[in-house]
């Protein structure tokens, strides 16, 4: 069904063809070994111009642990791109050697760029501020597995909600499904982007707040979505320096929420959430990365038509 299709945006892939997916990572985390050759002899390109860790490592250990290989690089400098390539010559030539190709770059629009010259399917590991697909899967896998549903959810984001790409593209996937609450907890000069209101608006009765405090909401949360600041999204470095501590979760705060809340974020945590949280039956961002790498072996599966 997804078969040579590309990810670009949050909303390539209908809801029905997401369930699917997330049956498929279902299956996979309920017994892994079972599709430990599912992949062998496919080659997934890793193109990561600007830094990662769990997006890039659990691409790679999804695609290991399929039986399939993995070729790429981390840093532009160790590509042609230091000699001036363009991402669609890159591209043009990576479809030549692999079978699929997933791009991180630091412009927004530029895994699109690489998804019309490729030839092969392109998954966008994160364009620039823009959007972070794959890790919406990651989030809504993690949210349908640990509350069962993804509709009528009171989700608070907070932190870095002009930058965080990750945020644009959760509150676009779950606008998708019925009567979403959404708590937007930020600094004034670290609101969402225009188009967002717009993508909440179009939502199926999506409603949303804003406000400074994250006091205030954590009574009346389902889930809390923390981000870190984007330091290297900032114009300047006193604005960031003045922003960065904004927020930062704590088991006294953590006493304010629900008991069945649960609290996620994409990481890297810098000081957005205190180490004390970690031991929280609460806190599910290790979870939630560990569902990043089985969410990620279903999306090759089928983007190979393999599945
Ligand atoms: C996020 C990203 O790169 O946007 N990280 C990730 O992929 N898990 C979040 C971030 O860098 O803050």
């Amino acid at each position: 069904m997804l078969k040579g299709r590309n990810l670009i945006e949050p909303l390539d892939f209908t809801a029905g063809e997401l369930d699917t997916l997330f049956d498929l990572a279902g299956k996979i985390i309920a017994d892994p070994v079972a599709y430990s050759d599912a992949a062998k002899g496919k080659l997934l390109a890793t193109l990561f111009y600007e830094p990662s860790t769990r997006t890039r490592f659990s691409f790679e250990a999804a695609m290991l642990r399929l039986g399939g290989q993995v070729i790429g690089f981390s840093g532009e400098s160790s590509s042609s791109a230091a000699k001036g390539e363009s991402i669609a010559d890159t591209l043009r030539t990576v479809a030549c050697y692999a079978d699929l190709a997933v791009i991180r770059h630091p412009k927004e629009g530029s895994a699109l760029v690489a998804a019309n010259s490729a030839g092969i399917p392109v998954i966008n590991g994160g364009d620039g501020g823009h959007q972070h697909p794959t890790q919406t899967l990651t989030d809504l896998l993690t949210i349908r597995r640990e509350k069962g549903r993804l509709d009528k959810l009171r989700v608070g984001l907070c932190g870095d909600l002009k930058f965080g790409r990750t945020v644009h593209s959760l509150i676009k996937a779950l606008s998708r499904y019925e009567n979403m609450e959404f708590f937007l907890i930020s600094p004034e000069e670290l609101r969402v982007p225009e188009y967002v209101y717009k993508d909440i608006e179009r939502g199926s009765g999506s409603k949303y707040t804003e406000v400074s405090q994250m006091q205030d909401v954590l009574p009346a949360l389902d889930i809390l979505y923390m981000t870190r600041v984007q330091r290297e999204r900032f114009f300047n470095e006193d604005d960031y320096v003045r922003l960065k501590d904004s927020y930062i979760l704590d088991d006294e705060k953590m006493r304010l929420a629900p008991e069945d809340m649960i609290v996620l974020h994409p990481l890297p945590r810098v000081n957005e959430i205190a180490i004390e949280v970690d031991s929280d039956p609460r806190a599910k961002y290790f979870v939630q990365a560990k569902n990043g790498m089985y969410v990620r072996m279903a999306l090759i599966l089928a983007l190979l038509g393999l599945e």
